[in-house]
């Protein structure tokens, strides 16, 4: 295969930047460009170690403005989009859905477009749109449905789920109609590195530490299919080196969970980890275990999310049978590892929190 030269939107978010780190360490003859806007989930920190390489390129831009990604597409000779650009919280598109149909449906209509006008027209494989979706456009199932397959109907519920069903269609819609080579990936709930503490597992994990409630709504029994970002990056990589153009592809870990007894998982480990290392109860003062108590006396039951899915659910069989591919990191492992990348890299979260990376950033380049 020649080397590619990608263009990875959103590449400073959460999965974002593990993929581009993904893709940089297995594909060293490959040009990558990241575009991205740095909203508030958005940082440049996360991609520090790649900036001195140069096969790596960051941009500040925003998807909606067409002209910047035809330039930027025209300027790189770029012949790969992997598109991760997105607003990702459920509980900010019910307080606010305009910047999801904006920056969702808007911008990936954007993206769509630009490549369209800038890629030859017959459209080899060469040039390809991979978009990275989400398994909430199905909707939500109840306990004793079968998991979500590629081939069901889609009933998006949130403000957030419905913005990536229209993206979804949208990608769809310009292979039929300009012929493009395209794929999509709808994939279950992600934890790992780099996840920006607003989502269930970040923000449990820096509470604890910051001695406050965790917060679990309704009556904590919803049920999620839970991933390392590594897999989903394994399994992207997979779609765009083997998937069948115009398929879409669910990736997900085979590993349902509800929030109660995830977040007690998670408690268990925090104990585990002071009882380990004396140093943390120093360094975290206000963690519950840093006072001889034990971390699940902070769980609270809170008010339900409006509209709030009880249960997701993948089946991995076409991406499993088609591309070889299945999740390899375990529960147990992926959230001790995840645990101890956030107990490793307090600056990481204090700063992109209290959003003080910009000055970083602005320091460092
Ligand atoms: P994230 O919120 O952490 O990151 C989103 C990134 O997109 C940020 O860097 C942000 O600055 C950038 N961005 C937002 N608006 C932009 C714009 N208008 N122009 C340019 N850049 C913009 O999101 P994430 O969790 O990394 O999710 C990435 C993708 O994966 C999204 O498309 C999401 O729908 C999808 N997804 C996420 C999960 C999950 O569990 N997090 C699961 C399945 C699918
Ligand atoms: P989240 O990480 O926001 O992902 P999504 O809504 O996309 O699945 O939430 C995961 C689950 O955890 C979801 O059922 C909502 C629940 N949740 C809480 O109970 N408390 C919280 O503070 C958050 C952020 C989520």
């Amino acid at each position: 295969m020649a080397a590619r030269r990608l263009l990875i939107t959103g590449g400073a978010g959460f999965i974002g930047a593990n993929f581009t780190h993904h893709w940089c360490a297995r594909h060293p003859d490959d040009r990558v460009v990241v575009l991205d806007s740095l909203t508030y989930a958005g940082n440049r920190a996360s991609l520090e170690a790649l900036e001195a390489d140069d096969r790596y390129r960051f941009v500040q831009a925003d998807i909606v403005d067409t002209d910047a990604v035809r330039a930027l597409l025209r300027e790189e000779d770029l012949d790969t989009v992997v598109h991760f650009a997105a607003e990702s919280h459920v509980d900010r598109s019910i307080h606010g859905p305009a910047e999801f149909v904006r920056t969702n449906v808007v911008g990936t209509w954007s993206m769509l477009d630009a490549c369209r006008l800038e890629w030859p027209t017959e459209s080899e494989r060469r040039y390809h749109f991979h978009h990275v979706s989400t398994d909430e456009v199905y909707g939500s199932l109840a306990p004793d449905d079968p998991a979500f397959r590629e081939d069901r109907q889609y009933e998006p519920n949130s403000p957030y789920a419905a913005s990536k069903a229209g993206s979804d269609h949208l990608v769809r819609a310009y292979h039929h109609t300009y012929g493009m080579s395209v794929t999509t990936s709808n994939c279950s709930n992600n934890y790992g590195p780099y996840q920006f503490p607003e989502k269930l597992i970040p923000l449990m994990i820096v509470n604890l530490l910051t001695g406050k409630d965790l917060p679990v709504y309704g009556d904590g029994r919803n049920v999620r299919d839970w991933l390392h970002v590594q897999d989903h990056c394994a399994g992207i990589e997979a779609v765009i080196e083997r998937g069948r153009v115009d398929q879409t592809y669910n990736i997900g870990g085979d590993n349902e969970w509800t929030n109660i007894d995830l977040v007690h998982q998670l408690c268990a480990l925090m104990d585990e980890a002071f009882a380990a290392d004396s140093d943390l109860a120093a360094r975290f003062a206000d963690a519950l275990p840093a006072r001889g108590q034990q971390s699940a006396e902070s769980i609270k039951f809170v008010k339900d999310r409006l509209g709030h899915d009880r249960r997701y659910a993948i089946d991995g069989n076409k991406i499993a049978d088609e591309l070889g591919f299945k999740a390899s990191i375990g529960f147990a492992e992926g959230l001790r590892s995840t645990l101890a990348w956030y107990l490793d890299n307090e600056s990481w979260w204090r700063a992109v929190m209290d959003g003080s990376y910009r000055d970083w950033v602005a320091k460092q380049y």
